[in-house]
C-alpha cells in the first residue's frame, strides 16, 4: 500500500540523558504504533535524522508536534515524497545512536544496532539511503 514518506534533520539542543532518551522513545513507539507510523530515529553528534512513514495525515500530525518541541531546533526536510512500500514497516520508531552504553539500549524492543541500521538504510530507495549514509558514517 502506498505511504507518505519524510526524511529530516535536525539539532538537538539539550544533552538527553540515556533515561530521557528512552522515555522519549517509549512514547513515540506507542503514539507512532497508534496512527499506523513506521520509522527510524538516529541520533549522532548532538542531531537527529528521523524517516517518518504512514499516512499523509498521520506523518503531518506527528510533524506538528516535532516541529515544535523545544529538545532540537534547526529542522530541515531533506526529502519528501509517496512510496509504494515502506522501509521500515516492521517498525513504529527503530531508534539507532552511537553509544558505549549500548547495553542499556539493547533491551528496548526498539533499538538497533547501527551495524543493522546500515544494513536497513543501505536497501531503501537512493532518495533516503543517501542521506543515511552520510549520517552512519561514524
Ligand atoms: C527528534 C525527535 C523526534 C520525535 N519523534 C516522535 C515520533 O516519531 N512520534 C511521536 O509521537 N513523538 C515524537 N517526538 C516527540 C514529540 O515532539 C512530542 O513531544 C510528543 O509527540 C508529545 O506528544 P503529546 O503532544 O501527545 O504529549 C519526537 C521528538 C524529538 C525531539
Amino acid at each position: 500500500m502506498e505511504c507518505h514518506q519524510l526524511l529530516y534533520e535536525s539539532i538537538a539542543t539539550t544533552s538527553m540523558t540515556l533515561e530521557d532518551v528512552i522515555n522519549m522513545l517509549e512514547k513515540c513507539n506507542q503514539q507512532n504504533y497508534e496512527i499506523r507510523l513506521s520509522g527510524l530515529l538516529v541520533f549522532h553528534n548532538h542531531r537527529f535524522m528521523q524517516l517518518l512513514e504512514g499516512s499523509k495525515s498521520s506523518v503531518d500530525f506527528i510533524m506538528q508536534k516535532i516541529r515544535k518541541d523545544t529538545r532540537h531546533s534547526n529542522l530541515k526536510i531533506l526529502h519528501e515524497s509517496e512510496s509504494m512500500e515502506r522501509s521500515m514497516g516492521a517498525w513504529a520508531m527503530a531508534f539507532t545512536m552511537n553509544t558505549s552504553n549500548v547495553e542499556a539500549l539493547s533491551a528496548y524492543p526498539f533499538f538497533l544496532s547501527i551495524t543493522d541500521a546500515r544494513e536497513i538504510t543501505g536497501t531503501m530507495k537512493r532518495e533516503l539511503s543517501q542521506h543515511f549514509t552520510r549520517f552512519l558514517a561514524i
